[in-house]
């Protein structure tokens, strides 16, 4: 998986400067992260171009939102027809829209509550860059191989993930395709839009299970 692409983002970002994603999204900022209609939007287009590269050749599969927040993704996808399990960390973040007919679970992602072969793809966005943000840091990475372990082992044969997320830089988004390749069966690689515009720039990770 390895990229000749070079980047690194020198703002700090709330994933740095909070240890637990639960001390950011709370109160206020919850709130308003969940109501803005340009972060629908926003993360509505993300969705449409995480499904472009998912590929899915029907739509009575069954998918899971991971880090779903308020279920702007998961919304999209029943939307569309695909049946959604939404999870996330943050039982607040389920409670903003009504998501009963999207399955809501509040749990760790990286601590998946299924059973093996349950899901015909993973769609995760704006969220892994709160799961893994510090090369060094040991318990992140304890972290990372069980979600890349569990990930793996909730999909049927066959089937796929795609992650959108912010990597501070290339060296931590390359790691994080390691990661999946030396710990698990999967398969992939990275696809970046707009490589050369740092705004619009946005990373996907794209894993297949099987062949
Ligand atoms: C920037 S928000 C993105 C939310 C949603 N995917 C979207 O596109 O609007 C990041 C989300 O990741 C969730 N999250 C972070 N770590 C998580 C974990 N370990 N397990 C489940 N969700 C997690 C947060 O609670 C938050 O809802």
């Amino acid at each position: 998986m390895k990229d000749d692409y070079d980047f690194d983002v020198k703002k700090e970002r709330p994933e740095e400067r909070y240890k637990n994603v639960i001390d950011y999204f709370s109160g206020k900022i919850l709130s308003k992260y969940a109501t803005s209609k340009s972060m629908m939007k926003i993360q509505e287009k993300i969705t449409i171009r995480a499904l472009e590269l998912l590929d899915l050749k029907k739509t009575n599969c069954l998918i899971l939102d991971a880090g779903c927040g308020p279920g702007f993704t998961s919304i999209y996808l029943k939307e569309m027809g695909y049946n959604v399990v939404a999870l996330d960390i943050i039982s607040e973040f389920l409670y903003f829209y009504d998501l009963r007919e999207l399955n809501p679970i509040a749990a760790d992602m990286c601590l998946l509550p299924f059973q093996s072969n349950s899901f015909d793809a993973i769609i995760s966005i704006s969220t892994l860059q709160w799961i893994y943000r510090d090369i060094n840091h040991r318990k992140m990475r304890l972290r990372l191989l069980n979600l890349t372990k569990s990930f793996e082992r909730i999909l049927k044969p066959e089937s796929k993930i795609i992650f959108q997320f912010y990597p501070k830089n290339n060296e931590i988004m390359e790691e994080i395709g390691k990661f999946f390749t030396h710990n698990t069966e999967l398969n992939g690689n990275f696809v970046i839009d707009n490589p050369n515009n740092p705004k619009k720039r946005k990373i996907f990770l794209f894993l297949r299970k099987g062949n």
